[in-house]
């Protein structure tokens, strides 16, 4: 990663989850772990392939890309925070694959990658973290390190759509970041739309939900 480190520590998400790193498969995991999954199953990487996750958190999906890419392959992954660094290295170096995973501390965008290196580009419950108007110069970083054909796969808490239910903590959620950002730092968002304006054309559409709350696991191909 090129950028400098001290880059990131504006960024009040930094001083969030360096916090909550030791607790945040506590409080997140067990309700986001099956989305999660579902967002890598359609990624489906292939063994040899080289594979970006931004916003790694406490690292499950690293363990499971890097399985996916096996020997020949490499997982690389940014996030803004030390502290999940830390957790996610040692899930990494407990899970014997440290040889084809390389973890950075940075605040993305920019990404401090070349253009075209990565066949895959993961992302979990985290591009509803940007300002809406941050998204775009996030997604065009993320078709720059891709190769072309390369895939993006978002999850990402989702905008509730004209055929399903109006959800009650949907719009709580809405309305407390809007208004206490600090406690709740994500919104949902109109990933599909956001990824198919960056240029991206969408293979996969799927949802489902979390207590309520509809989620949108995203395939785009660059
Ligand atoms: C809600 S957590 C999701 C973690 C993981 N992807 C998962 O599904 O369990 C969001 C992650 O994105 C990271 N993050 C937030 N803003 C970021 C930024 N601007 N640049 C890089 N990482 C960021 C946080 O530190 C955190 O680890």
């Amino acid at each position: 990663m090129n950028q400098p480190e001290s880059s990131a520590s504006t960024n009040p998400a930094k001083a969030f989850y360096d916090r909550i790193s030791h607790a945040y498969d506590l409080l997140a995991d067990s309700n986001e772990h099956v989305a999660r999954e579902k967002g890598l199953a359609a990624l489906n990487v292939a063994a040899g392939e080289r594979v970006l996750e931004i916003g790694y958190g406490t690292g499950h999906s690293l363990l499971q890309l890097a399985e996916a890419a096996g020997a020949e392959g490499h997982v690389c992954g940014v996030d803004i925070s030390e502290g999940m660094q830390k957790v996610a290295q040692k899930r990494v170096d407990d899970g014997g694959v440290a040889d084809r995973v390389t973890l950075s501390v940075g605040d993305v965008p920019p990404l401090g990658f070349a253009d075209g290196e990565f066949d895959a580009v993961s992302m979990s419950f985290t591009l509803e973290l940007f300002p809406l108007d941050t998204i775009p110069e996030v997604l065009a970083e993320i078709r720059r390190v891709l190769k072309p054909g390369g895939r993006v796969a978002t999850v990402s808490m989702a905008l509730t759509q004209a055929d399903e239910k109006d959800s009650m903590l949907e719009k709580t959620y809405k309305w407390m970041h809007q208004h206490f950002p600090h406690i709740v730092d994500c919104q949902p968002i109109d990933a599909e739309g956001s990824i198919r304006d960056a240029g991206f054309e969408i293979r996969v559409s799927d949802r489902l939900e979390i207590w309520t709350m509809p989620v949108a696991v995203v395939v785009g191909i660059a």
